[in-house]
């Protein structure tokens, strides 16, 4: 039946000439089956060289708006139109504009994992693998907000020492990790390093051995001689580390409420099936105005010329 399924993936995708990307906090057969996996700047990046004619984007909604704001000529499909995401939803266009317009003397730097309708009014858009960068790629004088992850502006403040006026959004996975079960587990393996993700809180980020994103935790665990490494992002990393590493011990970390498997309710709505239905259907399917278009393309290209 599985086998079926993949086969029908596979011919359709033939068919339709779709590429298919996945980000990494997909469930791991929804990664084996992609042609690319990736975190969200190597997606973005993947999506402007593709010669597909249809993308298939395995991923959150954010990622397909973005890919379809690089290739209006390409046709970009979802698994589940319904996968969206917190951080994003938290920064809504007019709320965002009118923030944004009071203050005039800043310069916009705006987290990818938003909608394109933010990123249209944002200067410069940056991932969590290049923000650093980007926030240095602007005069020291030059005021900036920074939009819409607190956590992540907290962190880049503290990187890069540059004061910078943050939007009140938060990734509901990545805030409610329990610090208590990291001490604790920090204690039963003393021999682990703690890899986390910048979408943290504080109180997880201070514990950490390493702090990047989704592609610099993976490599971070590759290319280290220790053996044992306590997760602090999305688990679906865990699929990548293991198939690299079949030796190296990964231990997810728990959230606040014991759940020991913080998974993105949003990545995870997509599956196979809704893969095979989406290149069967061409729907849900992008559509983005030419304007907003053409307003988000801006920003997004500044990021990929300093990326
Ligand atoms: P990166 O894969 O770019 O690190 O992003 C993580 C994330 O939360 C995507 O929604
Ligand atoms: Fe959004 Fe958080 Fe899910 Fe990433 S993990 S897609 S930031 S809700």
């Amino acid at each position: 039946m599985i086998s079926d399924t993949l086969s029908k993936l596979e011919s359709l995708k033939k068919e339709r000439n779709a590429v298919i990307l996945a980000h990494y906090y997909q469930d791991p057969d929804i990664q084996d089956v992609a042609d690319f996996v990736g975190d969200s700047l190597a997606l973005a990046q993947y999506a402007v060289k593709t010669d597909a004619d249809v993308i298939l984007f395995c991923g959150v909604h954010f990622m397909c708006e973005t890919a379809k704001i690089l290739n209006p000529n390409k046709r970009v499909i979802l698994p589940d139109m319904d996968a969206g995401c917190s951080l994003a939803d938290s920064a809504s266009p007019n709320k965002f504009k009118t923030w944004v317009d009071s203050h005039p003397d800043h310069a916009v730097i705006t987290y990818i994992n938003c909608s394109a309708k933010v990123k249209a009014v944002s200067d410069i858009i940056c991932t969590s693998s290049n923000a650093e960068k980007i926030i240095n790629s602007l005069p020291e004088d030059k005021k900036i907000i920074f939009a819409p992850d607190k956590y992540l502006g907290a962190f880049l403040q503290k990187k890069t020492g540059r004061d910078l006026l943050l939007w009140d959004g938060s990734c509901q996975v990545h805030e409610i990790f329990s610090e208590r079960e990291l001490v604790r587990l920090k204690t039963r393996n003393p021999d682990a390093l703690v890899l986390a993700h910048p979408e943290c809180d504080e109180n997880i980020l201070r514990h950490s051995d390493h702090i990047g994103s989704t592609t610099s935790i993976i490599k971070f665990a590759s290319e280290s001689n220790l053996e044992k490494f306590i997760i602090a992002t999305e688990p679906g990393v865990i699929h990548q580390m293991e198939k690299e590493s079949p030796n190296k011990t990964f231990i997810p970390l728990p959230t606040n409420d014991g759940c020991a498997c913080n998974e993105c309710p949003h990545m995870r709505l997509n599956t196979i099936e809704k893969m095979v239905t989406a290149l069967e259907t061409m729907s849900p399917e992008i559509i983005l105005s030419e304007e907003y278009r053409l307003k988000a393309l801006a920003p997004l290209e500044k990021m990929l010329a300093l990326s």
